[in-house]
């Protein structure tokens, strides 16, 4: 049975998967500034996401004017340790389809740097500028307004890799993982970091992913082999995006 927090919506194709990631992101922004005054999101990487940080930031697109920049704050919810010009920085992808584009002034944007430096390091330095930022207490967790995440076919989501030890993390926010076959370590926040969030929205897109969605939302719960089962918020929601290639597999939603 799927907890009430849980949503899975499936959408015709990765366009209008696409648009209605747009549309979920400036309604929650909407929410999150009446209310509190700003906008705090943690972006996911990799490739899925690219076309929604070009759609938000597009002048030919009905979102950029709906989202109040000045008052919205990114984070990263994973980084490779590579240098922030190097062609697999997830900064560095956020930057080409969003930052260059839109009036986001440097303070709003928090990104992790990940230099080519100690990856454990690097982590301890990010969860600093979190819990400066966030102004947390020493044990507490940020509560993002919105972490968006992607999820590799093997079930991976930000950089929390099956086995990996950050899995079983619950009191860091922020994790330095080696990632053997790929050889360039990461940072990755942690799954205390990621359950606090108001709202998780996955956006999925893909035959090759349709069966590990299924695994994920229909199998049994093993977040060491599934690591995206380990979003389970505390009290936030889940909202799944899935264009119907990803969600061919899954039963009912
Ligand atoms: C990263 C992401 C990672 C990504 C998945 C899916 O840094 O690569 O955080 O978790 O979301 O690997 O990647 P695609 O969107 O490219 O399929």
């Amino acid at each position: 049975m799927r907890p009430d927090n849980v949503e899975i919506i499936v959408l015709d194709d990765f366009r209008t998967l696409t648009i209605k990631a747009a549309e979920e992101f400036c309604e929650k922004a909407q929410e999150a500034i009446s209310i509190r005054g700003r906008f705090t999101v943690a972006l996911s990487g990799g490739s899925t996401p690219k076309e929604l940080y070009a759609l938000l930031a597009s002048e030919d697109a009905p979102f950029r004017q709906r989202l109040q920049w000045s008052k919205i704050h990114l984070f990263w919810g994973d980084e490779r340790c590579v240098p922030p010009s190097h062609a697999d920085s997830n900064y560095r992808m956020v930057d080409e389809c969003l930052l260059s584009k839109t009036p986001l002034s440097p303070e709003n944007v928090h990104p992790i740097l990940a230099g080519g430096g100690d990856a454990n390091k690097t982590a301890e330095n990010y969860e600093q500028v979190l819990r400066r930022f966030l102004r947390l207490p020493d044990d507490g967790f940020p509560k993002f307004d919105l972490v968006l995440l992607g999820m590799g076919s093997d079930g991976h989501t930000a950089s929390l890799f099956p086995g990996s030890d950050a899995l079983r993390e619950e009191k860091r926010l922020v994790a330095g993982v080696k990632i053997e076959e790929s050889g360039s370590d990461r940072i990755t926040l942690t799954p205390p970091a990621l359950n606090n969030a108001r709202l998780i929205m996955f956006i999925v897109s893909g035959e090759s992913k349709a069966q590990t969605i299924r695994n994920v939302l229909e199998g049994e719960y093993m977040p060491e082999r599934f690591p995206a089962q380990v979003v389970r918020p505390t009290d936030g929601k889940v909202l799944w995006l899935l264009d119907k290639a990803a969600g061919k597999a899954i039963s009912n939603f």
